[in-house]
């Protein structure tokens, strides 16, 4: 979309060990200056690597972020980070309602929205990931779940600045399977029009990443669509080439 910043956000998951640092660093190390014009690039480690990745960010172009948070900013949440904790480790972002999250943690839109809310008044940006099963799309209820789940995850007084949407089609994570260009377009274009009605110039603004199975080979088909404002990559992030790759799909 003109005049929309692109964002290429890494998930690496429940992936990464100290001996992966090397391609958080490689990554940092490669945005040269003619990149950095031109996207945001941002990787979203495991919580245990989230303090040294900042530290091997700093004083590049590389952003981190984390990749859920907790509804409250402290108290006894056994085992659960803040995202007032993120922000205290430097991270800017925190990936919420990711459809492992709904899945394996029986996150409903509700829970969602509060932990946007919460990523939001640590000052984070919250990236609200939302999608359809493969039974909704073959029933052909695709827009009515994402009008559902943009209504139900994202906080009342979202800005672009402080919210970016991630749409990804949970067949198509991992899978190795995409949406048909048209039907990414459909549906971007839906999430538009719908943002853009209730958050008037800054729906028009925020910005919406696709994802599901993006891969260095698919990257510049995927970003050319219409209001696909960059990406949210998962298995393809974790090998510095790979990420970089799509990054420079721009
Ligand atoms: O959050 C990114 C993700 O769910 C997509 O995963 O491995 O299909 O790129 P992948």
């Amino acid at each position: 979309t003109p005049d929309i910043r692109p964002l290429v956000a890494g998930n690496w998951k429940m992936n990464g060990l100290r001996s992966d640092l090397d391609q958080i660093k490689a990554i940092a190390d490669s945005i040269d200056a003619e990149l950095a014009e031109k996207i945001d690039i941002l990787l979203c480690p495991p919580m245990t690597l989230l303090y040294v990745a900042t530290a091997l960010a700093e004083d590049t172009a590389l952003l981190v972020g984390a990749q859920d948070c907790h509804t409250s900013q402290s108290g006894a949440h056994t085992g659960d980070v803040s995202a007032q904790m993120i922000a205290d480790c430097l991270g800017e972002f925190a990936i919420v309602g990711h459809s492992e999250r709904r899945t394996d943690h029986g996150e409903d839109d509700a829970t969602v929205k509060a932990k946007a809310q919460a990523a939001i008044s640590a000052d984070l940006t919250a990236i609200v990931c939302i999608g359809e099963t493969e039974e909704e799309r073959k029933s052909g209820r695709t827009l009515e779940v994402l009008g559902r789940q943009l209504e139900g995850s994202v906080p009342g007084g979202a800005t672009a600045e402080t919210v970016v949407i991630a749409y990804e089609p949970v067949w198509a994570i991992g899978t190795g399977l995409t949406p048909t260009p048209a039907d990414i377009e459909e549906a971007h274009a839906f999430m538009r029009r719908t943002l853009a009605d209730r958050y008037g110039a800054e729906g028009e603004k925020m910005r919406l990443l696709y994802g599901g199975s993006v891969k260095p080979g698919n990257a510049s088909e995927l970003m050319a669509i219409a209001n696909v404002d960059g990406a949210l990559v998962g298995g393809a992030s974790l090998k510095a080439v790979d990420f970089l790759a799509i990054c420079e799909a721009y």
